[in-house]
């Protein structure tokens, strides 16, 4: 059998474009090494996240917010089973979603790992150790990342038992709720998992190495979220280096001392989640032999996405920019067009990005710290859930909107949100950047009242300091 497209890894950026490329007429296979479809995203990334964060969030509620409307409810019990399998019910809804929509695209799945083993040729090997070998015009390396690993003062990996210490895999795993989890990495997956757990009953230390949370992020949002955070009951230990996890039966120790120098602390654990970031995973795949370019692990790519073999594409997490699904995804279609000789393309200007905790944070474009490193000039305009009437109604008043827009033409150039819905409210900013709007076009935009997204005007209006509503 011989095809038009093979793509290695069945993450959201594989399977997108595997079914974008079947969608304009060619004879696509898929290759993955799990035993389901879906990849880290689907198994045990963003899908099992947001089901626990959610099922989290309604036992806080519950327990914490219902009295105050009036909801009168006896203290919530934690039904931890009941919970995991919410959980595992959502991946396995979602897994077999995405292998009926191989079937309906005629999409060819082949379970194995690929590898690539010559021009056109792609090698799959079976769980069973049995090789096949494909043929192909073109390839798409869509593989997607690993958990990264961080080092002991000794330089020696700290290993994952995914038991007491874990990776993002084991803390969506753990059987009880730990009494004091430590975090390592005051990242997305950092945050949104301790975020789990504390709302469950654990006490959560957050340990980072830079002297603030969620870097990459707005300032502004990222110093009041880390307030709401430290009221909620994180404790951080910023500027500071973690030099040893040490297990002892089913807890932990782990030492860190401040980046700028001083004396190292200990604490005491139950479990340690180390989230430090991720690596782009290319093992296996034959590159090094393909000659495919690599730089700091990544593939090398052109602007249409290929490495510097003919017919070697890749996509995703194994090629630069941020590691998140839809970015991935937007990649796929992208590199699928290209091959049926259209004009794809992902605007990477316009590419949202979202922290699951409660209140949500979401981000697109440039931060007020990029457009000063960048000598733009812009205007600020901002609105506070506080004065949002839906807001209040809902007792979700946390938070705030900023608009950044350039000085000169008013075209918005970022915008960012902390609150309840954060992650719904910026695709309004998404659309409006993509279509190279300014504040005044959104401004102008009739929202509908009594909504969050009335926020979202206001602080469009506040850009030219004509806000209605402070
Ligand atoms: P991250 O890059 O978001 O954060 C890692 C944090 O660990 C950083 O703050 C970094 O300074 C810190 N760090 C690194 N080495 C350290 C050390 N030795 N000691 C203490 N702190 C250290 O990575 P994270 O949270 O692991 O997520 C991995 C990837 O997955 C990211 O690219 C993220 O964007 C993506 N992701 C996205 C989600 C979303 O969009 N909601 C959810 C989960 C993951």
């Amino acid at each position: 059998m011989s095809y038009d497209l093979i793509v290695i890894g069945a993450g959201p950026g594989g399977y997108v474009c595997a079914i974008r490329a079947a969608q304009l007429g060619m004879k696509v296979a898929i290759v993955e090494k799990r035993k389901t479809l879906g990849g880290t995203c689907l198994n045990v990334g963003c899908i099992p996240s947001k089901a626990l964060l959610h099922a989290s969030e309604m036992f806080e509620e519950a327990g914490h917010d219902f009295a105050a409307l009036g909801v009168v409810v006896s203290k919530p019990k934690l039904d931890l089973p009941a919970m995991m399998k919410h959980k595992a019910d959502t991946v396995t809804a979602n897994v077999q979603g995405v292998a009926f929509l191989m079937k309906k695209n005629k999409v060819d799945v082949v379970f194995g790992a690929g590898k690539i083993a010559g021009a056109g040729k792609v090698e799959v090997t079976g769980e069973d150790g049995k090789s096949q070998t494909l043929e192909t015009k073109n390839i798409v390396i869509a593989t997607g990342s690993d958990v990264a690993r961080l080092r002991d003062k000794n330089g020696k990996d700290i290993a994952f038992d995914e038991k007491v210490v874990v990776s993002s895999t084991g803390a969506l795993e753990l059987g009880a709720v730990p009494k004091k989890l430590v975090v390592v990495g005051a990242g997305v997956i950092g945050l949104e998992l301790g975020s789990v757990w504390r709302r469950l009953g654990a006490e959560v230390t957050v340990i980072e190495y830079l002297d603030r949370i969620l870097p990459g992020m707005d300032g502004e949002v990222v110093k009041q979220f880390q307030r709401m955070l430290e009221k909620q009951g994180f404790v951080f230990k910023l500027a500071a280096k973690v030099t040893d996890v040490a297990v002892k039966g089913s807890a932990a120790k782990v030492t860190f001392e401040p980046v700028a120098g001083g004396a190292a602390e200990t604490i005491e654990a139950d479990r340690v989640l180390i989230a430090t970031g991720r690596t782009p995973y290319t093992e296996g795949l034959g590159l090094e032999a393909a000659g495919v370019a690599m730089e700091r692990g990544r593939v090398v790519i052109d602007d249409r996405f290929q490495s510097n073999v003919a017919g070697v594409y890749a996509i995703g997490d194994v090629v630069r920019g941020p590691m998140l699904a839809h970015k991935a995804e937007d990649e796929g279609i992208a590199v699928a067009e290209i091959l049926a000789g259209q004009h794809g393309h992902v605007n990477y200007n316009v590419i949202p990005g979202v922290v699951y905790t409660n209140p949500e944070i979401a981000a697109v474009g440039a931060t007020e710290e990029e457009l000063k490193a960048k000598g733009v000039a812009y205007k600020a305009g901002k609105f506070p859930f506080t004065a949002n009437g839906r807001a209040r109604a809902m007792r979700k008043a946390d938070g705030f909107v900023k608009i950044l827009a350039d000085a000169a033409t008013d075209r918005v150039l970022g915008a960012h949100i902390v609150g309840f819905g954060a992650g719904e409210m910026i695709a309004e900013a998404c659309v409006l950047m993509e279509f190279g709007g300014s504040a005044e076009d959104l401004a102008r935009t009739c929202h509908a009242h009594p909504t969050m997204s009335e926020a979202v005007k206001e602080a469009a209006l506040a850009v030219a300091g004509r806000a209605i509503h402070i």
